[in-house]
């Protein structure tokens, strides 16, 4: 059967592949343009995002509302997802087991989506999708292509909110970012 969105947040919906379906209050598939040139992605939903079922919703979520429009883009024109689509107990890193059993979903969403860009926000996207052993604070800011997308790790917001002194550093990723898409656009 070819595979539709609503396909996807059905089999997400009501996916026990992981220990996380246990703690879930609502599995987080993602949100934002179905077709967007851009993919952001965090590393699993929140205690907000949990409770209402979408991405970046609490303050991690606020401030990468303000670091898209810092670089002219809104949610609507991108597209946001995690590596774990139900939330961690007590936010903890997701496990190797759970992010592996994850993927499959956000492999499928890039299939849909088939964006040109992907923002890995933070080590645990960095280490699944660019490297297993990138360490953030060395390869933030340098591109990586894979399969035709080009890869952009940066500081994760809620990093960010914990350490003012990376905002420099995240906002020349922004800017690297914006330059890439207009000049891929
Ligand atoms: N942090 C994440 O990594 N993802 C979210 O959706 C929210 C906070
Ligand atoms: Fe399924 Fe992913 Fe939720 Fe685990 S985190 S139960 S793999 S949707």
């Amino acid at each position: 059967m070819r595979l539709t969105w609503e396909l996807l947040s059905e089999r997400a919906r009501t996916c026990t592949a992981c220990g996380l379906c246990g703690t879930r209050t609502n599995v987080v598939l993602g949100e934002g343009n179905q077709a967007a040139d851009i993919l952001f992605v965090g590393e699993g939903p929140g205690y907000e995002e949990d409770k209402q079922g979408r991405p970046f919703v609490g303050p991690a979520g606020q401030l990468l509302d303000k670091m898209l429009a810092a670089i002219s883009l809104s949610r609507e024109q991108v597209y946001i997802a995690n590596i774990v689509k139900c939330r961690p107990p007590n936010n903890r890193v997701p496990l190797y087991e759970e992010a592996t059993a994850c993927l499959p979903f956000l492999r499928a969403q890039c299939g849909l989506i088939q964006p040109k860009f992907i923002v890995c926000l933070g080590a645990t996207a960095t280490r699944h999708i660019y490297s297993p052993d990138a360490r953030i604070t060395r390869e933030r800011g340098v591109w990586k292509e894979k399969q035709g997308i080009k890869i952009l790790p940066t500081y994760h917001p809620a990093a960010l909110l914990r350490d003012e002194s990376k905002k420099k550093e995240a906002w020349a990723d922004l800017q690297a970012l914006r330059a890439a898409v207009q000049a891929g656009a």
